[in-house]
């Protein structure tokens, strides 16, 4: 049978594994945020992801694979900590530090000895990685410093003023990026909370420390930089979860005389708090913390697509599973700005 050759790209998978073997970057969906792959084995290829971003070229690269026996070729050894999570969450939301085997380019984990690895549970993105043959580095399909990528139409948006690839796969399924944990260190560190939730890990691990603003010590490269921000100014409010809504409520009043538009980002249980606001955002029900997840980054792009407040006055929510990583999020959505 001859195929013609405008048809020798009928499948999108095959042309995106083709970009990926020839050196270039493919924006693809996984069950956290869309990812913007590279081959990882390619440092011009991963380096192309930097520039695209706009991303500092000191903050490394996840490094995405499809089967659990792909682990072998990147990293130097499996620990039996890393062994168990890998048993327990992958395919899943987690990334797990290891030691790098030198087939990894420094370019890719930005001079680190170790390697963040990640086995997504997203059919396209294993079928895509699977195709390309390498494993793909990613980041979150974003500009850097902007809200990750959960819809394609977000990525074309960030990434795409000169063409890019895009795998489209709907909205993402959690929303919030991977948890990345660090197994190397005793105890085992969250360097970055997310979908894996931190309770989740400590039925496995036992202790596990959190990083933060205090023992930043520990080293995650990514949590040095503001991140994951709407453009619009936004404020955590409240002195806890239960006070929060009143004291938007008598934010947005104090705000009104300055002569400021204030939107709200809240639940759906407090919306009767917020009708004087010029915009409301709900993330969803307070009973459904993986539907507010989800419609985390959404709403920071929609307030700033719809731009007509000068403020984003954002609930808090109680600091445990998923409400501790939309609170960590918030938090660095709402660096540098108090009010
Ligand atoms: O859900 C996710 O993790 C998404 C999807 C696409 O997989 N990816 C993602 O990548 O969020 P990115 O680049 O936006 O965030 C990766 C974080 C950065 O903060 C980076 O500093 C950290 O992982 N990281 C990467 N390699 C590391 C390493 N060897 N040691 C410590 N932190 C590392
Ligand atoms: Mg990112």
């Amino acid at each position: 049978m001859i195929i013609a050759k405008s048809e020798e790209f009928t499948n999108p998978l095959v042309e995106a594994a083709q970009i990926i073997r020839k050196g270039g970057l493919v924006v693809f969906p996984t069950e956290t945020v869309y990812g913007l792959g590279a081959n990882a084995l390619d440092a011009k290829a991963a380096l192309k992801i930097f520039k695209a971003k706009k991303r500092p070229v000191n903050n490394p690269l996840i490094v995405h694979i499809a089967e659990k026996k792909d682990i072998k070729k990147i990293v130097a050894s499996v620990p039996a900590m890393a062994q168990k999570l890998i048993d327990k969450f992958w395919p899943g939301p987690l990334t797990i530090i290891f030691k790098k085997k030198e087939i990894i380019p420094n370019e890719v984990t930005a001079g680190l000895e170790t390697v963040a690895v990640r086995l997504p549970n997203h059919a396209l993105a294993r079928a895509f990685i699977r195709e390309a043959g390498v494993p793909i580095a990613a980041p979150s399909a974003n500009l850097s410093g902007r809200p990750s990528s959960t819809e394609a139409s977000h990525a074309k948006k960030d990434l795409g003023k000169k063409p890019i690839f895009i795998l489209d796969g709907g909205r993402s399924k959690f929303g919030v990026e991977s948890t990345i944990i660090n197994i190397l260190e005793n105890p085992p560190v969250i360097l970055r909370q997310g979908a894996v939730t931190r309770e989740a890990l400590q039925k496995v691990l036992g202790q596990v420390a959190v990083l933060n603003s205090k023992n930043s010590k520990i080293i995650s490269p990514g949590t040095r930089y503001r991140h994951y921000a709407p453009r619009t100014k936004l404020a955590l409010i409240g002195s806890s979860w239960q006070a929060s809504p009143k004291e938007i409520e008598l934010t947005i009043i104090k705000y009104h005389l300055k002569n400021k538009k204030v939107g709200v980002l809240g639940t759906r249980e407090n919306y009767h708090f917020y009708k004087k606001a010029d915009r409301v955002l709900l993330l969803g029900s307070q009973k459904n913390l993986p539907t507010c997840a989800v419609n985390l980054y959404k709403s920071f792009r929609d307030f700033d697509r719809f731009g007509d407040v000068d403020l984003i006055l954002a609930e808090i929510f109680p600091e445990k599973e998923l409400g501790a990583v939309i609170m960590d999020r918030l938090r660095r959505a709402a660096e540098n700005y108090s009010c």
